[in-house]
């Protein structure tokens, strides 16, 4: 650990990191960054729909369900009750790390962590289609989520408990089944005919679901995680003021099933105020927290509202194409200038390249934008206390950009709309966002113009070394916000980040 980490964590037992935005911030980096300070990692939020990167020593790992600290072998690394777990996923992480020599028997996984079952990635990809669609990740985490809150879910445990596991299932796939039967056979054969899905094992031409195939595979599972399970909620309430333990979110406050531009959002409260109850904990318990703000750009995957949107609607069709396009191939585009005064269709295509913003979980395009102060007004008021600290990543991808801007506030386009006592009017202006779609929608985004700094940052060490331009930024940000830079990263590596 070094001087600048030391002093930043000084009095600190349990730090969070969270995203303000709609992930893929780079949290994956920061919680391999501090994994360095901490005894214990916990993630307790989401599920297999979080795709968390990490370079270590050239090397690019992607965990979707591993805590990003899970390469320090000497430090546990905890799936929390919160999360939503595919067996298969995590032995597909582990099984990629045993192949470079990790055992991962610093891996813990809660033993009432919710479990993601083939029925959810059915009706996750039978439900997400056509007009109205959010653009799931397709991973189950919505309708195991909804389970939960039905009160049917199953837990991790289930698996090492034959007849619980079995009579929970029956019990959970009735209403799939019903619902289920509104689709063509074909289609959810079609399904189910996946490698994620056993390539069609699960499937029952009469009864959709085969549950004798699902229980055995299933309980095999069970025997396969055993070792890792535990209550993991116990171990953490005792390690509380005595160890250094790491809370590691998933998504971002803006994907928060309560705090986000809903609908369009993931099932789970991914804000700091559910991270700690996710591992057994209380936000009273969290010292400090890095929320973490993607600059001077910002992304988002799947459909909904997002106000500085480079390129419109154009931008927002073209990304949800799946897949890698003609871009990462980079056949269709030519390599051109980081200009926002060019098309800005094109400027976002560069910034996505730039970036590498191609989604971890699903490869999609990720959608681009500059960074949106109303909005992270909104992610760090429902941090409260837990919002006086951001840290900024992915600062050097535009180095070479002359103009940045920075969107401070929005004009109001819409119709009329009863905010309860007050109405909202065509041509008011709003400070904060307001976190509905039928709003955000029409927020059209006022920005302030900034001079690029224009040089290579990657080796800067020292937040003083900085160029002079770019700290006129982040000051700007610090005033309008109403926070303070803890920390910002100049690029992929460890050794990139500057502690200020
Ligand atoms: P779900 O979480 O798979 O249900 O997807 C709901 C929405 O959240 C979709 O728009 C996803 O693309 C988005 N989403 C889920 N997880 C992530 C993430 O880790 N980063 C960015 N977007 C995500």
């Amino acid at each position: 650990m070094n001087e600048s980490m030391q002093k930043a964590l000084k009095d600190v037992m349990t730090l969070g990191v969270i995203c303000t935005q709609w992930g893929d911030t780079g949290k994956g980096k920061l919680i391999d960054y501090f994994s360095q300070w901490a005894d214990i990692v916990a993630r307790g939020t989401g599920g297999a729909n979080a795709g968390h990167t990490i370079c270590v020593n050239g090397e690019t790992y992607i965990f979707h369900l591993l805590p990003s600290g899970i390469l320090h072998t000497e430090k546990i690394n905890i799936i929390g009750n919160g999360v939503v777990l595919d067996p298969h996923i995590v032995l597909e992480e582990v099984g990629i790390l045993a192949k470079a020599d990790y055992t991962c028997d610093n891996l813990k996984i809660a033993y009432n962590a919710k479990l993601v079952l083939p029925q959810h990635l059915v009706m996750d990809r039978a439900k997400d289609i056509g007009k109205g669609r959010i653009g799931t990740t397709g991973r189950g985490i919505g309708p195991a989520y909804t389970d939960h809150c039905a009160r049917f879910g199953l837990i991790v445990n289930d698996m090492l408990n034959p007849e619980i596991f079995k009579a929970k299932l029956k019990r959970n796939l009735k209403d799939k089944v019903k619902l289920l039967r509104e689709f063509p056979i074909e289609k959810i054969k079609e399904i189910m005919d996946h490698d994620h899905l056993e390539n069609g094992k699960f499937f029952d031409e009469k009864e959709i679901f085969n549950v004798e195939a699902i229980t055995e595979h299933y309980l095999k599972l069970g025997q396969e995680l055993k070792r890792f399970i535990t209550d993991t909620d116990k171990l953490l309430r005792e390690a509380l003021c005595k160890k250094h333990i790491l809370l590691e979110g998933a998504q971002g406050t803006l994907l928060s099933i309560d705090y986000g531009s809903y609908p369009y959002v993931t099932s789970s409260d991914s804000t700091i105020q559910n991270l700690p109850k996710g591992v057994g904990l209380s936000t009273a318990d969290v010292d400090l927290v890095y929320n973490i703000v993607k600059a001077l750009y910002m992304t988002r995957v799947g459909e909904g509202p997002f106000p500085t949107e480079f390129g419109g609607t154009k931008s927002a069709e073209y990304c949800g194409q799946s897949g890698i396009t003609a871009e990462t191939e980079k056949k269709e585009y030519p390599e051109v200038t980081l200009d926002p005064d060019g098309d800005e269709f094109m400027f976002g295509v560069n910034v996505r390249r730039a970036g590498s913003e191609y989604g971890a979980t699903t490869g999609r395009p990720r959608r681009n934008g500059w960074l949106d102060l109303p909005l992270l007004r909104h992610s760090l008021q429902v941090a409260g206390k837990h919002g006086q600290t951001i840290a900024l990543t992915k600062i050097d991808v535009l180095d070479k950009c002359p103009t940045i801007k920075v969107c401070t506030s929005y004009k109001y386009t819409g119709p009329d709309y009863n905010m309860g006592g007050t109405t909202l009017k065509k041509g008011d202006t709003l400070e904060t966002a307001i976190l509905l779609s039928e709003i955000l929608e029409h927020s059209e985004p006022i920005y302030q113009e900034f001079p690029g700094w224009m040089t290579d940052i990657t080796k800067v060490k020292e937040f003083n070394e900085l160029p002079d331009k770019l700290k006129t930024i982040i000051k700007f940000i610090e005033k309008e916000a109403k926070t303070s830079v803890g920390m910002v990263s100049v690029g992929p590596d460890r050794e990139q980040t500057i502690l200020t």
